[in-house]
């Protein structure tokens, strides 16, 4: 197969990057992600198979797009997740193959079959010689992991995520560190009244493992109430608070992962931190390079715009590659030039149906 240049949209975004979501469904109830009164899962038909969402992708990597993170709800509780992503990752042209989890699973042994285990399934009594998940993952051909982390105090993820997993998400780090992940970064997002108390202890915490840690502002996608003065806290809030506790920040702008987030390095240490401004940084959108299929078939093209596309019922209607790249181009032709989170957005779709 040829591999054509990346597609490009009329504001000079190069599309590079698609994130992939398997499943709605997720094992915890994070407050401004998938409170528990809101739960209604998309049915099994409407989700695509693994044949359809691997179509999807070939031909995505074929319009250029080279990296690719597989997301949720949380991935890992969709049964054979584990083998799709093997699948994924013989597809040729691709370079950069990610997984979003909020870790829960990671450590847990995973048998033949690929299956990450299931939403509530209790921690398996499976053979101890069983490789974990995260293992199954490294060997699948997963390169980057992002485990969200937003808190290292028990009781206070047990109130944000609806669930008691933070010991299950501590092994699940270590067992991705024990995998030999070649990249692991931790994600948590800036809540006030919690985080602030939590922005040393987490850099902390990755400083000794040697992780990279984001922070990241809360975005309106799933609960608006979630953006309420009294619960949202700005990147910028968040620096200026470690920098009180140690001193200033060094911007590191040389640094750069694949997403927006800002580096930042500790005074006398490498460890950097990165900030994710999704609401206050007016250049957020500048260098945007994805795109989002969702897990019913929606091509996404703005994490942050209620403009979505029905990439599945072409495809159920027999569309074959070329249409299905046409699609993805005129889907690219329509990205916005930046998110409309500002201008008093209101969530549509849940941010667990978005995936990330
Ligand atoms: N705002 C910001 N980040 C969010 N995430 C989930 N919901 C939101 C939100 N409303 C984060 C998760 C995870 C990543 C996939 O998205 O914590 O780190
Ligand atoms: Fe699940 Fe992640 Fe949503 Fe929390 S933020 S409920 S872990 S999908």
């Amino acid at each position: 197969m040829e591999f054509m240049m990346e597609m490009e949209d009329r504001y000079g975004h190069r599309l590079s990057y698609l994130r992939v979501s398997v499943t709605d469904r997720c094992n915890e109830r994070c407050r401004y992600c998938m409170p528990d009164e809101e739960q209604v899962w998309f049915p099994r038909a409407e989700v695509l198979t693994y044949e359809e969402l691997e179509r999807v992708v070939r031909v995505a990597v074929g319009l250029g797009m080279r990296k690719l993170r597989v997301t949720g709800g949380e991935p890992l509780v969709r049964r054979g997740v584990v083998g799709f992503i093997e699948r994924l990752a013989r597809i040729e042209g691709l370079s950069d193959l990610g997984l979003s989890t909020n870790g829960t699973l990671l450590a847990r042994p995973c048998v033949a079959d690929g299956d990450g285990g299931r939403d509530e399934a209790p921690a398996a009594p499976a053979s101890a010689r069983a490789p974990t998940t995260a293992r199954r993952l490294v060997a699948a051909g997963v390169r980057s992991v992002n485990i969200s982390i937003d808190t290292l105090d028990r009781a206070g993820y047990r109130a944000m995520t609806g669930r008691d997993y933070l010991p299950r998400v501590l092994e699940g780090i270590d067992a991705a560190i024990d995998a030999g992940f070649p990249s692991i970064k931790l994600n948590a997002v800036l809540l006030r009244g919690q985080s602030e108390a939590q922005l040393l202890p987490l850099i902390r915490f990755a400083g000794q493992r040697g992780l990279l840690l984001r922070f990241i502002e809360l975005m309106p996608v799933s609960t608006r109430e979630v953006l309420d003065d009294d619960v949202f806290l700005s990147a910028g809030r968040a620096r200026r608070l470690v920098e009180q506790e140690l001193g200033p920040l060094t911007p590191r702008t040389d640094f750069r992962t694949n997403g927006p987030a800002s580096y930042h390095q500790l005074p006398d240490s490498e460890q950097l931190v990165g900030f994710i401004g999704a609401m206050t940084d007016h250049h957020f959108c500048d260098r945007c390079n994805k795109l989002r299929l969702t897990c019913d078939g929606k091509l996404r093209p703005c994490l942050g715009s209620w403009l979505e596309f029905d990439l599945r019922e072409r495809l159920r209607a027999g569309a074959d590659d070329e249409e299905i790249a046409a699609f993805f181009r005129m889907v690219v032709d329509r990205k916005p030039e930046q998110h409309d989170f500002r201008d008093a957005y209101q969530p549509g779709r849940r941010m667990v149906a978005i995936g990330g």
